[in-house]
């Protein structure tokens, strides 16, 4: 496996193989089982696997936790060895965004709602990082995760208008033992709040057995989930919202299969998501 921090030095590795197709895993590091998971298929479905690890400035606002974003490099590049990565592409910021840098992929409607209207400019920072990612290293398949619904929705939108030549995967999202859906951000909570933060993955759960059951009104299944969390003092609320999964729009009925459910919480100073497609 071989680490690299410049693009002309990735490029040069890649460039001979281009009749082998190539899987790239975006990410920002401090890798646990959800990645990994991105990290095998690209693996197993090319002939050459690239991971990123880029924690990319511009997807934070100034209050978030660029900063204290968790790092392990060593630890990370023990387990994509392991898992038979061929190379890491992990850049410095200067590298991605060097002086005079001007241009940001900006998309409309589906950064409206959902996490997309409480971090304003995220996802134009998460777009404009991935569209370089791609133009870097050019893959045959990119990997995400459905963890990140909007993220993995809104990704596949730029792919299509802009023509992008890449098959995009998405993946199942991977959780704890106990229903904690893993996150890079899980080990900022303290055990207690480890514990409280399970009222969001309980909360959901309780909403998926009764779409299963029969229950389609929108505005019932908010609300229920909303109580769920409530009951769990220490647990605060973002937002709750059902929508249809390819314009990411509020819907008032489930429509089984296209409904996204998606949720947000914070646990002390936490921030975790979570969410499952209605009806699967
Ligand atoms: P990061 O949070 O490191 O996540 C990288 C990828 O791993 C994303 O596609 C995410 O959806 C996936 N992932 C995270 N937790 C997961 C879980 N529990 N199960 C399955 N997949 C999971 O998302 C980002 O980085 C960044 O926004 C990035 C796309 C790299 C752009 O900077």
């Amino acid at each position: 496996m071989k680490v690299i921090q410049e693009i002309k030095a990735l490029r040069r590795e890649l460039d001979p193989f281009t009749d082998r197709e190539v899987g790239l895993v975006p990410t920002m590091g401090y890798l646990h089982r959800g990645h990994m998971s991105l990290v095998s298929a690209a693996v197993n479905e090319n002939d050459r696997s690239v991971v990123s690890i880029f924690v990319n400035p511009t997807q934070f606002a100034p209050n978030e936790d660029l900063d204290r974003y968790p790092r392990d490099m060593e630890r990370d590049c023990r387990l994509l060895e392991a898992a038979g990565v061929d190379f890491v592409f992990a850049p410095d910021v200067r590298e991605i965004y060097p002086s005079g840098f001007a241009t940001r992929i900006s998309q409309e409607i589906l950064g409206d709602h959902l996490c997309g209207r409480r971090r304003p400019h995220h996802f134009s920072g998460v777009l404009t990082v991935v569209a370089k990612l791609l133009g870097i290293c050019h893959p045959d398949r990119v990997y995400f995760g459905g963890k990140d619904a909007q993220q993995a929705v809104m990704v596949s939108r730029m792919i299509r208008d802009l023509n992008m030549d890449v098959e995009m995967r998405i993946l199942p999202i991977v959780r704890d033992a106990d229903g904690l859906a893993l996150s890079s951000r899980n080990q900022y909570l303290n055990p207690r709040e480890r514990e409280l933060a399970l009222a969001l993955p309980r909360a959901l759960n309780a909403a998926g057995k009764r779409v299963k059951a029969g229950e389609r009104d929108a505005g019932a299944l908010i609300r229920e989930i909303k109580e769920g969390i409530a009951r769990v003092p220490g647990v605060a609320l973002e937002y709750v919202e059902l929508v249809k999964l390819d314009d990411l729009q509020p819907v008032s009925e489930v429509d089984p299969g296209n409904t996204l459910v998606a949720a947000a919480v914070r646990v002390g100073a936490t921030r975790l998501i979570d969410n499952f497609i209605a009806g699967e």
